[in-house]
């Protein structure tokens, strides 16, 4: 707390709550992008959030990527009543950094349950409505994931997540073209604040998220900072957990 003090953060988290319409924002010191101590304490923020939100018998969404792997390896309590879920699935990413790992490592060290969404990549929307209408486990699934009372999600660069997910040429040049800067959930949002690209899945979507008790992002580094911006422009986030390269870099650009 007295470095936060000492270095203004305090100052610029009201600061950014104020101007990004958030209930809170908590910025840990340093650069997550370059140093992996920063890295990690994002994480541990985030997961000392979560804790101050969870209740009994709660329904928590996860995202994927390697800021959210952070968080799910810093849960350092239990509460065996919750029940963790994917909030997409069939992104593709990388095993590490899909939601489903994220949402199972995440229930073990909480001691709880968890729900998966089996769903492959690239699987087209009539597939997925035929998915949704029929009686399976994952229509089941895909209801518990609606009822989440609390979204941790990560926010990642457009034209990078387009790549890492394995878009094709003509899909990244389309996503450039119509002006995404920011991603969160397989949505592409430009600036300030509008969803211009969806991938079709199953889960939440931002749309989604005013139904959602809380929402927490986590994101950090000064590349992600029109990301942030456009994810946050969107509505639907409550709290957010960045740090001081991402927060100074938000900073000039409102
Ligand atoms: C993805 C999430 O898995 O990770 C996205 O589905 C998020 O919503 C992204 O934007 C962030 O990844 P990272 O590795 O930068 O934390």
């Amino acid at each position: 707390e007295y470095i936060r003090l000492l270095r203004g953060l305090v100052g610029l988290e009201t600061e950014l709550a104020e101007r990004l319409s958030l209930r809170k924002v908590i910025i840990i010191p340093g650069d997550s992008e370059a140093d992996s101590a920063v890295r990690r304490e994002l994480g541990r923020a985030t997961a000392g959030v979560l804790s101050q939100y969870l209740g009994d018998n709660m329904i928590v969404a996860v995202s994927g990527g390697s800021t959210m792997a952070k968080v799910a390896e810093a849960v350092n309590f239990t509460l065996p009543s919750t029940t963790i879920v994917p909030a997409r699935g069939g992104l593709g990413e990388v095993v590490e950094y899909q939601a489903n790992t994220i949402a199972a490592v995440m229930a073990g060290k909480l001691g709880g349950r968890y729900r998966l969404l089996h769903i492959p990549d690239g699987v087209s929307e009539e597939t997925l409505e035929a998915i949704l209408t029929g009686d399976g486990n994952l229509r089941t699934v895909a209801e518990v994931i609606k009822q989440a009372n609390i979204l941790v999600h990560g926010i990642g660069e457009a034209v990078e997540m387009a790549g890492r997910r394995g878009l094709s040429a003509a899909a990244i040049a389309e996503i450039e073209r119509r002006g995404a800067v920011g991603e969160a959930l397989g949505q592409y949002c430009a600036l300030p604040g509008e969803i211009v690209y969806v991938t079709s899945s199953i889960g939440l979507r931002l749309d989604d998220l005013a139904g959602i008790g809380t929402v927490i992002a986590v994101a950090g580094g000064s590349a992600k900072a029109k990301a942030i911006l456009a994810v946050a422009g969107t509505g639907g986030q409550d709290v957010l957990v960045t740090d001081e390269a991402a927060a100074k870099a938000i900073q000039l650009l409102i």
